[in-house]
């Protein structure tokens, strides 16, 4: 079976471009790959942050991805700072990596462009993600697009790293799903619905109450013709309601439109298949918020059994790189 591995900030609230781009994906591959999944803290810290906030979103998160779907005994899922050989791998990681590499990072290069504190932190993310993915043996790393150069250097880095130490990482491949619903934002839908827009009307957050939920529909942004048609390009509005429908009732985007004659109708239609979808998942997100031991119990289980694979990888790493036994 192969080995999978994926990451989440615990930045901001999750929103249905999350679910419908990333998390319903991680779900469906954990009955088919021995699947890792982590809540990654430590990347949180490169940015400004609040202390308060950030522990809160990474229980919250933790709690989200097991309502969503992913099953803790099934799968591997942990938060990032619960174990100390993420920090430490990094460190090789960074070591093995060339300034111009990173340099060459757009995330890098976007992100440091708009902030007028740029940490060291945020240079050496990717060493960091690469660290991520190494210490378990992945063989693929299901992300977004936005995140295919930082596997690509993950690869040098495995590469360089076993040319130079001996064999030590499995080099791992991105694998970016074809079909992903891409959300946009319902305001304004020539972009990404973004958790930095959370908060705001043209985000959908998976803990919205059903009345929010369809007033953010009826203002979604459409156009100023009448004919219910899926083209991104000329109908931007109207396009993310289809791909929104579609993806939720598993049809293709032009297909969902079939027996809708007006925007009202779109609208309502595609709100009433996003509360359908978001009820159970929030039921679920309740239960857990009610335990706090039976949160607790998954996530030290999930740090026990990411520790038992990553502690292993660290022994070779730290063979491999002469550091002297303990
Ligand atoms: P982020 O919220 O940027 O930390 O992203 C977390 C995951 O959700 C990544 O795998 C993204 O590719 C995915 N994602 C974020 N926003 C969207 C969106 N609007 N549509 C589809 N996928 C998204
Ligand atoms: N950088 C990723 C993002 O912004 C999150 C992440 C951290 C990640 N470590 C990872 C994703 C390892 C995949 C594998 O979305």
């Amino acid at each position: 079976m192969a080995r999978i591995f994926s990451g989440i900030k615990p930045t901001g609230s999750v929103h249905l471009g999350n679910l419908l781009g990333a998390l319903r994906n991680w779900v469906a591959m954990q009955s088919e790959h021995s699947a890792v999944y982590c809540v990654v803290d430590l990347h949180a810290l490169t940015v400004p942050h609040d202390p308060d906030e950030l522990r809160k979103a990474t229980l919250s998160l933790s709690q989200m991805l097991i309502a969503v779907g992913i099953d803790p005994e099934q799968s591997t899922l942990f938060v990032q700072s619960h174990l100390h050989e993420h920090a430490e791998c990094a460190w090789a990681m960074e070591c093995t990596a060339a300034v111009g590499e990173l340099r060459r990072m757009t995330q890098f290069k976007d992100k440091s462009d708009s902030s007028d504190f740029v940490s060291g932190g945020l240079f050496t993310y990717p060493a960091l993600q690469t660290a991520d993915i190494l210490l378990y043996d992945t063989d693929q790393v299901p992300v977004g697009e936005d995140q295919r150069q930082h596997i690509e250097l993950a690869r040098d880095i495995a590469m360089r790293f076993n040319s130079r130490f001996g064999q030590t990482f499995v080099v791992p491949e991105a694998v970016i799903p074809a079909t992903g619903a891409r959300v946009m934002d319902l305001q304004h839908p020539e972009n990404k619905m973004s958790k930095s827009e959370a908060g705001g009307q043209g985000t959908i957050l998976l803990l919205d109450d059903p009345a929010t939920i369809e007033k953010k529909f009826k203002r979604a942004v459409t156009d100023s013709e009448t004919e219910i048609r899926f083209d991104p390009d000329t109908k931007p509005g109207v396009s993310n309601l289809l791909s929104i429908l579609g993806a939720v009732t598993g049809q293709e985007p032009a297909a969902a439109a079939s027996g809708l004659n007006r925007y009202g109708d779109l609208k309502a239609a595609t709100a009433e298949a996003v509360i359908e979808l978001l009820g159970p998942i929030q039921a679920c997100y309740q239960e857990l918020t009610a335990d706090p031991a039976e949160t607790s119990r998954l996530m030290t289980l999930g740090a026990n059994k990411a520790r038992t694979v990553a502690s292993a990888t660290m022994d070779r790493v730290r063979t491999n790189l002469g550091l002297l036994q303990r």
